[in-house]
């Protein structure tokens, strides 16, 4: 058979049609591939054609090969811009299945927040803080000794009625009934001149209501130094009730407890009505927030403490009756319940 010129630039030409028509409408990079192969590969079918070559005059062989050149540069350049384009379109069709919407709101994370009791416990801290008081702690399973009999309170006395405690396992053991103890303990571990805050969990055999619980917080406080008086306790009592309830009259009133001489009350005016008689106040227009008084000299020296050269005051209040009056809770029952639609007011 014999090749000219002319037919084999024909074959090339119509080889090349082909390709672009083809490469026109591959549908994926992939698709392209295969055309790559197909035409321009080692076993392709330019290749095939340039075979022809060979039984061609010697002078025509180099016009065919620059047809061929031409074609296979033509078939080259139509892959990479069939090529370009087809990844530009998986790209706008990942972009558009991939994307985020920025302007969605985002889920929002559950945030926790301080129980009423502890944050409450943290306001007092920071008032007292301000005047030098380092916060301890005691424990809540205490001996009897220290709960009662070191504080002056005999075995004897009504206070230490099975109904007012509860005992565990341990003789001589009990749920503390207050923090005061925890003055007992702070005396014996540290040397005056001493400010010490003692937060923490009570007990008490006690029938539930709104205003009683068998599980209470308390905090205590306690000064001892030379030449410490009431007139300081007084002091320190009144910054504490404005940094809280804001500037009221205060006052107090005469009270007993065993283990303070003299013992008071210490009132606020009522943080309900100002002082003008309402229901929270029993008409009377003050509130009582807690009970102090002078450290008695008994338990001084229990403590390990000389009377004669110290004197202390010592204070003690419901951090539940605090609370309820700064968040106005009507019953304390609700501070142990776990209920989050009571605890999530506090956000
Ligand atoms: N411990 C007393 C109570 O539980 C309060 C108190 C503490 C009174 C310190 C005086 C001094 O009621």
């Amino acid at each position: 058979m014999s090749v000219d010129f002319e037919s084999l630039s024909g074959d090339l030409h119509r080889l090349k049609d082909l390709a672009l028509a083809e490469i026109a409408k591959a549908a994926d990079p992939a698709a392209l591939d295969q055309l790559q192969i197909q035409y321009l590969g080692k076993k392709g079918d330019l290749t095939a054609v340039l075979r022809g070559i060979g039984a061609l005059p010697a002078e025509d062989r180099p016009r065919v090969g620059a047809v061929a050149n031409e074609i296979g540069e033509a078939v080259k350049t139509a892959l990479s811009e069939r090529g370009l384009e087809l990844r530009s379109v998986v790209q706008a069709q990942r972009l558009a299945a991939e994307s985020v919407d920025v302007t969605l709101p985002g889920r929002t994370v559950p945030r926790g927040t301080l129980h009423p009791i502890p944050e409450t416990i943290a306001a007092i801290a920071e008032v007292f803080g301000q005047f030098g008081f380092v916060v301890y702690e005691g424990p809540e399973v205490e001996d009897d000794l220290t709960n009662f009999q070191m504080l002056n309170i005999a075995p004897d006395h009504p206070a230490r009625d099975l109904w007012d405690t509860l005992y565990v396992d341990i003789p001589g053991h009990l749920l503390r009934t207050h923090t005061s103890p925890g003055q007992i303990r702070v005396m014996q571990s540290t040397k005056p001149p001493i400010r010490a805050l003692l937060p923490g969990r009570c007990f008490r055999y006690e029938a539930v209501d709104a205003s009683h619980g068998f599980e209470f917080f308390q905090v205590e406080g306690l000064m001892v130094d030379e030449g410490t008086s009431m007139a300081d306790l007084k002091g320190l009592l009144d910054e504490f009730a404005h940094a809280l309830f804001g500037p009221r009259k205060t006052r107090f009133r005469p009270g007993y407890y065993p283990f303070t001489e003299p013992s008071v009350a210490f009132d606020v005016e009522c943080v309900v009505c100002g002082g003008v008689g309402c229901p929270a106040c029993s008409k009377t227009g003050w509130m009582t927030i807690l009970g102090a008084g002078m450290v008695h000299p008994v338990v001084l020296q229990y403590g390990g403490i000389d009377p004669e050269r110290y004197q202390g005051f010592a204070f003690g209040m419901g951090v539940e009756r605090i609370s309820n009056l700064r968040h106005a809770v009507p019953d304390l029952r609700y501070y142990l319940e776990n209920d989050l639609r009571f605890l999530e007011q506090f956000r």
